[in-house]
C-alpha cells in the first residue's frame, strides 16, 4: 500500500463531504509502543494541506513538542494517551509547568488490584508528599 497518496486521498475526499476534523495517529506510534524516537509528526504535515477543517494529531507528543506544532499550525491541536492516564490532571499540569507522572505501561489495561487508572496522584497531592 502506499500509505501517503492513500491518506492523502482519503483527507481529500472527507474534505470535500464537509467533514468537521480528522484524528490522525502519528505513525512513530503502533497501538502503545513508541516505534520511531525522533520522528517528526508526518502524518499531519502530510494531511494539514488537503483538510481545511480541524485536524487533531496524536501519537508521542510532549507538552513542549505539542505547544509547538499546533503554534505552526500543522495540526489543529494536539491529544495525548498515555500522558492522560498518568495524569489525570494534565492540563493544569502543564499550564503550571509542573512535571508529570510517569505511566506505568504494565497497568494500561487493567485486571488486578491495581487500577492504574484511578490511582495516580493529582498534581497538590503529589506537591505535599
Ligand atoms: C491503554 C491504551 C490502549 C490503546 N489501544 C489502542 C487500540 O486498540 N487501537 C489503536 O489504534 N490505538 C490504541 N491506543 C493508542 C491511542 O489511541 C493513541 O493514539 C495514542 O495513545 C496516542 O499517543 P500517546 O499515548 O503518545 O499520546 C491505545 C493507547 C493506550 C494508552
Amino acid at each position: 500500500m502506499h500509505t501517503p497518496a492513500t491518506f492523502g486521498y482519503v483527507a481529500t475526499q472527507l474534505d470535500r463531504l464537509g467533514i468537521v476534523y480528522l484524528h490522525v495517529v502519528e505513525p512513530r506510534i503502533k497501538g502503545t509502543e513508541e516505534i520511531s524516537h525522533g520522528q517528526a509528526p508526518i502524518a499531519a504535515q502530510h494531511l494539514r494541506p488537503k483538510f481545511s477543517q480541524t485536524l487533531i494529531a496524536a501519537g508521542g507528543f510532549a507538552p513542549d513538542s505539542a505547544e509547538a506544532i499546533v503554534a505552526a499550525g500543522t495540526p489543529t491541536s494536539s491529544h495525548s494517551g498515555r500522558q492522560f492516564i498518568s495524569n489525570p490532571d494534565l492540563p493544569e499540569r502543564i499550564r503550571r509547568g509542573l512535571p508529570l507522572n510517569r505511566y506505568d505501561r504494565a497497568t494500561f489495561h487493567g485486571g488486578n488490584a491495581r487500577l492504574g487508572y484511578t490511582d495516580y496522584p493529582p498534581a497538590k497531592a503529589t506537591a505535599a508528599a
